[in-house]
Order: structure tokens, then sequence, then C-alpha cells
């Protein structure tokens, strides 16, 4: 398998709405020990407080938000089209009651700093949480557009600092 090098954000080439809204990502969050892994397709890029940023945003019931909640840092792996099938099964099972990895065959690799990811992954941004916030319903605008996503589960929205992108 080849290996990843370390590129600057702004050196990213994909689109980002295709990116994440499209082709999926995995969100994995813990330690070597303990982590979880699931699928995200809503969230973005950017900046903010003058540095590159992830978006991200997990329901309050999913079993990645217990480590997004009690770890600093998190990955968004993004694969090729031939690992579909294995972020299917990530995006809808629970780390609660299958071990994601050993049933999609991803291999878990760690950062230096012992950030999870993923070896398949084409394109890896390392995250470093800078701000988390839930949305709530009071702040919503324009209610026929987004009250219909939620039954009390407002996400929490993540801004994470990209420390690090890995590509290949
Ligand atoms: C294509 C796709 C996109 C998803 N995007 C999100 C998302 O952005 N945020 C979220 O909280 N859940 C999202 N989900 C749902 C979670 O991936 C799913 O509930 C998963 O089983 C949670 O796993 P966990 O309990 O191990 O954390 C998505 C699911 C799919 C299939």
């Amino acid at each position: 398998m080849p290996a990843f090098k370390e590129i600057n954000p702004s050196e990213i080439k994909e689109n980002p709405f295709d990116l994440i809204g499209k082709d999926w990502a995995l969100v994995t969050c813990g330690s070597k020990d303990k982590f979880n892994t699931m699928t995200v397709s809503w969230g973005g890029v950017g900046i903010m407080w003058g540095r590159p940023v992830a978006f991200t945003f997990i329901r309050p019931q999913r079993y990645t938000f217990e480590f997004t909640e009690n770890n600093e840092y998190y990955t968004m792996s993004f694969f090729d089209e031939r690992y579909r099938g294995a972020l299917s099964f990530c995006g809808s099972k629970s780390g609660r009651d299958y071990n994601k990895p050993k049933e999609t065959g991803l291999t878990s690799v760690f950062t230096d700093d012992g950030v999870p990811y993923f070896e398949e992954a084409k394109l890896v941004l390392v995250c470093k949480k800078l701000y988390a916030q839930f949305l709530n319903e009071e702040c919503v605008v324009d209610a026929d557009k987004v009250k219909k996503w939620y039954d009390n589960d407002y996400h929490k929205m993540y801004v994470g600092e990209i420390v690090k992108v890995l590509k290949k």
C-alpha cells in the first residue's frame, strides 16, 4: 500500500462538497486501547480563528460521541469508492455492538500522538478540537429545512483545527 505523505491543507485538491457529501468520511476518535469510528457526510472545511479547520457534526446518541467528547483529537479519513461498503457498515452499525475495523477489514493506524485513522484511506485530516457546541432549536432560522432532521437530538458541532494532512 502506498505510504502517506504530509501536505498542507491548501494543497488538498479534492472538492470538499464531493469529498464529504458524496464520498463520505470516517470520523475516528480515541486511543490505541479504545477508539471508535463512524461515517459522516455532513460537515465542512475552511478557516476559523485564522486556522485551517474541519467542521464536524455528531449526534449525542452515537457511540463515537463519547470519544469526541473525551479526547482532544479526532481524524477524518477519506477513501476510494471501493470502500463504500465499509463506510456503509460504519454508518449503520454501532461500535457498541461491533468491532468496526474487524468487520470491515479496515486497518487502524495511529499518529505519533496516538490518534487513530485508517491505513486504507487516501486522505486523512488530523483535527484538534478548538470549539464544541450543541446546535439547538432556538437558533434554527429556517425551520422547514432544519427541524425535520431532528427529534430532540441536535448535533454537537466540533470545530477542529487541521493540524496534519496525510495524503497518498
Ligand atoms: C452516509 C452517512 C452519513 C452520516 N453522517 C452522519 C453525521 O454527519 N453525523 C452523525 O451524527 N451521524 C451520521 N451518520 C450516522 C452514523 O454514522 C451512524 O449512526 C453510526 O452507526 C454511528 O456509529 P457509532 O454508534 O459507532 O458511533 C451518517 C451515516 C451515513 C450512512
